[in-house]
């Protein structure tokens, strides 16, 4: 039996499969590489020493999708692909509503035609908007901002609806909190195209020395310092929540927070990469950038309490990891 991995050439994706596959499952990779290389394909089998299927193929395509599904005995879906730039949203929400919604669609269509009914779901801490921290997955959801976060929210209410029709179907709606990190080979990691819009690999590029300071997005926030806090969380804990969300899985739709609980601000990050990597980071404060919260964290108590997960990489790693890549990244 095999897991399908949609995105698996992606950051979460392919350290996603690295763990999947070092616990003993066969993984299949179905991207289009909109967003990733064909490299990363290369490097979690050097990583862990195993084969993986790969097919490039776009998710929305039905017919590419459910060829995959007739060659494989598969037992259940991780679906990552889509589109996660929240600015680039804005400015093209027909194209991040029609792939994120159609993949999803797609992908759920396919499970339940062909049998498969274990369905696991990329879905964001974005969907929870300006709740109050930290958030629980019974908040009303708020996913206002951008059409990124509508259309996760959209997702999550299409695969409740597919559950209700179809009771034999599982479906797991992971909300990703803020991944950050690389894997500890220093050999996949996060690779943004153009200039980063997030933070870490703002800072990780700041560092190497390719942009000349990192801007801090306003101080103005009523936060431990004023800048905007998040829940960062290591990109490896992150994949691991994964194995525990499949194994556990059960009929219906199970919802959790995949973050660490803690709240770490703007300036907090800079100083454990600056202790974590012994070097000094340039910055100013600059305006707020518009879109942020002041504060994002999760209420981690159900994942622990139901899943028996729970992150356990501190901020310094996290920091250490993504500059050891950066390094490796040229
Ligand atoms: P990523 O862009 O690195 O990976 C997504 C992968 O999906 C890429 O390899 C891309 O080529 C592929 N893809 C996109 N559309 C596709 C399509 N139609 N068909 C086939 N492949 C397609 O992003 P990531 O950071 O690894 O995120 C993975 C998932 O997690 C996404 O759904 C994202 O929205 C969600 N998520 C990410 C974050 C984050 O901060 N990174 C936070 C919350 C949720
Ligand atoms: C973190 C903090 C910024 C860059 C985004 C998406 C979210 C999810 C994760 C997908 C904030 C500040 C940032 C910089 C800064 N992705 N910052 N200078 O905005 O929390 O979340 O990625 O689902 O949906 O919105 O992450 O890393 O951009 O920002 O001061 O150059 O760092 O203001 O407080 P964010 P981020």
């Amino acid at each position: 039996m095999s897991i399908l991995v949609t995105g698996g050439a992606g950051y979460i994706g392919t350290h996603t499969c690295v763990s999947l596959l070092n616990a003993g499952y066969s993984v299949i990779i179905a991207d289009n590489l909109a967003n990733s290389k064909i490299e990363s394909i290369n490097k979690i089998k050097e990583i862990t020493n195993k084969e993986v299927s790969f097919y490039q193929v776009d998710v929305t395509n039905s017919v590419d999708v459910e060829k995959i599904f007739f060659s494989h005995n598969i037992e259940g879906v991780i679906h990552f692909a889509g589109l996660k730039a929240v600015g680039e949203s804005v400015e093209k929400p027909l194209q991040y509503y029609y792939n994120n919604l159609v993949s999803t669609i797609v992908i759920a269509e396919a499970c339940i035609k062909f049998g498969v009914e274990k369905l696991i779901f990329s879905s964001s801490a974005t969907v929870y908007g300006d709740n109050v921290v930290p958030f629980t997955e019974e908040m009303e959801l708020k996913p206002t901002t951008n059409p990124y976060g509508t259309s996760k929210a959209m997702c999550e209410k299409i695969l409740i609806d597919v559950v209700n029709a179809n009771p034999n179907f599982s479906v797991s709606l992971l909300r990703y909190f803020n991944p950050v990190g690389a894997h500890e080979s220093g050999l996949i990691g996060e690779a943004p195209n153009g200039i980063p819009n997030n933070l870490m690999p703002y800072l990780t590029q700041v560092a190497k020395g390719k942009l000349e300071k990192l801007r801090v997005f306003g101080n103005d926030y009523s936060t431990i310092d004023g800048t905007g806090v998040r829940d960062y969380i290591h990109v490896m804990d992150l994949a691991e929540g994964h194995l525990a969300a499949f194994k556990h899985i059960k009929k219906g739709v199970q919802i959790y927070n995949l973050g660490t609980g803690n709240g770490v601000s703007v300036l907090q990050l800079i100083k454990a990469f600056e202790e974590a990597n012994n070097m000094i980071i340039p910055y100013s404060i600059v305006e707020r950038r518009a879109g942020d919260i002041a504060e994002c964290y999760a209420d981690v108590s159900k994942v622990e309490k139901e899943l028996g997960w729970t992150a356990k990489r501190d901020v310094l790693e996290m920091c250490r990891d993504a500059w050891k890549f950066e390094l490796n990244n040229i």
